[in-house]
């Protein structure tokens, strides 16, 4: 049986970092574990978004076309994918011609079965985010990233997404997996019951896009193009629908609503499974260039090799849920669990097996209790993989590893090789470590697949890791008289000091290589646009005031709104919706002195009434840092 699964595509704005490589790193784990379970063929997807208004201007900036511009990124990103081991099958660019056919034709079976109208549009767009804000009056901000949005009237083809709200909640509950988490079907399901408005699905105002098959200038909006890559990435290879998207939290919606919406408009079968994993921070917060935090994939290959960044990624992060990522804790994981855990077993067994046996496996079946242990293992590492819970079946895995170093100490080889009437216990000790080890290799190889190789190889195993089905997993496939290779540490032990010093060198050397290659000057990142001088008789127009943070809660349906209650020494406290919440947990801003603007006209956001707006720096491409004092200041003091 066929699977086949798809990670995002990825924007050509940005090289790849550690969050991009995440999605990408779990889709290949999937891919390897699919195959260990038997699918045939696996097929996995990955590619880039390179159309929009974006890549236009970021092209034009640096004097070149958007083709040569969406070129560079990515062939950079093929070229990362590619030097972190990663085995897909397919690079879909969205500018290429064989996407371009399937996009029309997609818009043509909707149109044909009625679900597309010409409309005029004119409102309020956020160019950033690639997105009209409703509701917005010339001049607001986007409520997503705080940029001043601008206003566009266009002539558009909609497509009539409202008539899919049933269609939509049937889906979701005859096919509970459909979205993953639970937690995250439930935010889709509760959104999509709050009704579904029709989405603008071409553009005027853009060149850089598909061209609709309709009379004027129309592209396609992103959304409506990027999405269908799943299928043009395959197409003509009958592996459509797809088994799996894999993507971030942040796109889900469109994933969940619009995807299954404009495939069931054009009599196309839906993929069956949408899982949405979480963000992954950097010591606490969210990465983002202007916090100067992204954290790149090589500097860390080049220092622990990808395997540990992966393992670290998937054994760290409860998929599905936000986690961080810090150098320190790379580095104590790599030290525990695979220089002293897995590579220690490894080097430890293998030396054994030479030292007492010659390098040959000899005539045992290996201790019982752990060929039944092993058994019991692999069943619940496959389970929690297969749930995608691969935390727990790493977990599951480490814990059979202690219990295997348990067994040689208890069994101690070295004692027993000096005792005649031992050789048969000394057999079944070395068989029992070797097995187990040979097992433990297979079950962790679509976490590490270049250190399981190596492992395998110095096992002997000729079968590729690749080949391995889940039979290969069971008790006693090591045969006696097999010859075991020459063996060297996997795992070398890492200095932490020298380590974290020469992935930070190693990162700032390629976040200076990506700025060129993106054709950004890193200073030039955070360069405030220019704008016409005022008067101070204009500054004093806003009231600016100390406010002081009583309490902030997540607003729903929004990953990026929060609803903070803001003390200015008034009567009441203001109600204030800022979009700072990828920034900033909740928690952590009460008490917190801000800046507010105070005498800002009252507005409505996701149906909460802000009074008011929170001051913070808007830097490109990255998330607000909100203004403060040194000093301390009393609540309600005026800025002047
Ligand atoms: N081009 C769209 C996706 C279109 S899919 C048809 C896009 N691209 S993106 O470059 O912004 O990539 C977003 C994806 O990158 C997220 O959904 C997630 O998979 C991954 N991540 C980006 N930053 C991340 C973290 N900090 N943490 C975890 N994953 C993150 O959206």
């Amino acid at each position: 049986m066929k699977y086949y699964l798809t990670t995002p595509i990825y924007y050509v704005n940005a090289a790849p970092h550690i969050g991009t490589a995440y999605s990408t790193f779990v889709a290949d784990f999937v891919k390897r574990f699919k195959r260990m379970q038997g699918f045939d063929p696996v097929v996995f997807t990955t590619g880039s978004d390179e159309h929009g208004q974006n890549v236009e201007r970021a092209a034009k900036a640096i004097g070149k076309t958007p083709e040569e511009y969406a070129t560079a990124i990515a062939t950079e990103f093929v070229r990362q994918w590619k030097e972190l081991g990663i085995d897909y099958d397919h690079f879909i660019r969205t500018s290429d011609p064989k996407h371009h056919e399937t996009v029309r034709d997609l818009f043509e079976r909707c149109q044909k079965n009625g679900y597309i109208y010409k409309g005029s549009y004119t409102g309020q767009y956020c160019f950033h985010d690639e997105l009209y804000v409703n509701d917005a009056k010339p001049g607001d901000p986007c409520p997503d990233c705080g940029r001043t949005t601008e206003t566009v009237t266009e002539e558009n083809y909609f497509f009539k997404l409202s008539a899919f709200q049933q269609p939509l909640l049937k889906l979701y509950e005859e096919n509970p997996k459909f979205i993953q988490p639970e937690t995250r079907k439930n935010e889709i399901v509760s959104f999509v019951r709050g009704g579904l408005n029709d989405l603008s699905i071409t553009r005027t105002s853009i060149k850089w896009g598909i061209p609709a098959p309709v009379e004027g200038a129309h592209v396609f909006y992103v959304w409506f193009d990027a999405l269908i890559s799943y299928m043009s990435a395959v197409k003509d290879e009958n592996l459509w629908p797809a088994d799996l998207h894999l993507i971030g939290k942040d796109i889900l919606r469109f994933h969940a609503i619009y995807w299954p919406a404009f495939l069931m408009a054009g009599g196309l079968p839906l993929p069956k499974r949408v899982f949405a994993h979480g963000w992954i921070l950097f010591e606490e917060n969210k990465m983002s260039k202007s916090r100067g935090n992204v954290v790149r994939p090589l500097p860390i290959a080049a220092v622990t090799g990808a395997d540990a960044l992966r393992y670290f990624l998937m054994r760290e992060i409860t998929f599905g849920q936000d986690g961080s990522f810090s150098y320190d804790a790379l580095i104590g994981r790599y030290n525990a669990d695979l220089a002293n855990g897995l590579g220690n077993l490894a080097s430890r067994t293998l030396s054994m097996v030479h030292q007492y046996r010659k390098g040959v496996i000899p005539d045992s079946g290996g201790s019982g209790d752990i060929a039944q242990l092993a058994e019991k293992t692999v069943e619940t590492t496959v389970e929690a993989f297969d749930e995608f819970e691969f935390s727990r079946g790493l977990e599951t895995i480490w814990g059979f590893i202690s219990i295997i170093d348990k067994f040689i100490v208890e069994r101690a080889p070295w004692k027993l090789a000096k005792d005649e009437a031992c050789v048969s216990l000394l057999d079944e000790t070395l068989y029992t470590a070797a097995e187990a080890l040979r097992i433990t290799c297979a079950l962790v190889y679509p976490a590490m697949p270049e250190s399981a190789a190596k492992i395998w190889a110095q096992l002997g195993v000729v079968e590729p890791l690749d080949r391995v089905r889940e039979a290969g997993l069971r008790w006693g496939q090591l045969t006696a008289g097999h010859k075991i290779g020459t063996v060297a540490p996997v795992f070398p032990r890492l200095d932490a000091k020298t380590s974290i010093e020469k992935m930070q060198r190693l990162e700032d050397e390629e976040r200076e290589r990506q700025a060129i290659l993106l054709g950004k000057k890193p200073e030039a990142k955070t360069a405030p646009d220019a704008t016409p001088a005022i008067g101070i008789e204009d500054f004093a127009k806003v009231d600016l005031r100390v406010g002081q943070v009583l309490s902030a809660e997540r607003v729903k349906n929004s990953d990026k709104l929060l609803h903070l209650q803001v003390d200015i020494a008034e009567a009441k406290p203001r109600t204030i919706v800022a979009g700072i919440a990828l920034a900033y947990e909740p928690e952590k801003l009460i008490g917190r002195k801000v800046v507010i603007v105070a005498n800002l006209a009252p507005r409505k956001l996701k149906g909460i009434t802000s009074q008011g707006m929170i001051v913070a720096a808007s830097l490109e491409g990255g998330s607000p840092v909100l203004a403060g004092f040194l000093e301390d200041v009393p609540i309600g003091a005026r800025l002047k």
